[in-house]
């Protein structure tokens, strides 16, 4: 009997994320991305200026926005278990691609968390309102401290870690995705793709 190419086994499979995970994933990614972009932009404005205040204005609705479907989507997960990793996976790599969702997922909630801790803390005091329309509170105590300058400063370095650890984590989970799509050429990046961009490529492994 002729054996059929690994890859297309295991893309018959069914094994791939819904579609509302798809969704919320690349939702979620791109938000991020360009929080990165927008918080390493903004902070190097002149203080003070309008610009400034604007995209600062921008940088928390995204981040809160990141917050809420971050919720959503750890609430959608524990209801929707994902595939399974593929049985290809060696031990060590299979610890890593769980070391980094685990560590997204944590991420995920702690840097707008951390974010909106510090603007509660502010000196500034200055108020957020999401995409000029949702008032954002404060968080309790924070806004109510005596000596805010020291918990502000810290949050500050806190928010600035948390930002840079979610690049490092990206960088390895790109390179990791990029490495099985074109190296290993199996279809962990194509299950979490949407369903017409996979289906050409069935069709194309099949012709081969
Ligand atoms: C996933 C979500 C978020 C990401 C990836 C992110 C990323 C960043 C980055 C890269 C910076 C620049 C850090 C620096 O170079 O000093 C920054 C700064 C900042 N972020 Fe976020 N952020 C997020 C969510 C939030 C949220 C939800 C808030 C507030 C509600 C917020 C408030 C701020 C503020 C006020 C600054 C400026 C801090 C300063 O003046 O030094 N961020 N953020
Ligand atoms: C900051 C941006 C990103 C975040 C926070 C993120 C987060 C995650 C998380 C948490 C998972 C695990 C999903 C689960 O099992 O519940 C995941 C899976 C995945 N992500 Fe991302 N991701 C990001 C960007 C990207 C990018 C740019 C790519 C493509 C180059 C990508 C490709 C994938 C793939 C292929 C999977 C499925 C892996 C598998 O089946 O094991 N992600 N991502």
């Amino acid at each position: 009997m002729m054996q059929e190419p690994k890859s297309l086994l295991r893309s018959r499979s069914g094994q791939r994320y819904g579609s509302v995970a798809i969704v919320l994933h690349w939702l979620i990614a791109f938000a991020i991305l360009g929080l990165l972009v927008l918080g390493t932009v903004m902070v190097r404005l002149t203080p003070g200026s309008s610009l400034q205040f604007e995209l600062y204005q921008w940088h928390k609705s995204v981040g809160i926005t990141v917050l809420a479907l971050s919720l959503l989507r750890l609430d959608w997960r524990l209801i929707h278990p994902p595939p399974a990793l593929p049985v290809t996976l060696r031990p060590w790599e299979r610890a890593l691609a769980r070391f980094t969702h685990v560590g997204f997922y944590v991420l995920m909630l702690a840097l707008p968390v951390s974010g909106w801790m510090m603007v509660s803390a502010s000196t500034w005091n200055i108020p957020t309102v999401l995409y000029g329309a949702v008032p954002l509170p404060h968080l309790p105590v924070l806004d109510t401290l005596e000596n805010k300058k020291p918990v502000e400063d810290a949050l500050k370095e806190v928010h600035e870690w948390l930002a840079i650890t979610v690049a490092a984590l990206l960088v390895l989970h790109v390179a990791g995705a990029l490495k099985h799509h074109f190296m290993l050429r199996d279809d962990t990046l194509l299950r979490m793709l949407p369903r017409c961009r996979r289906r050409v490529t069935e069709k194309h492994e099949e012709v081969k």
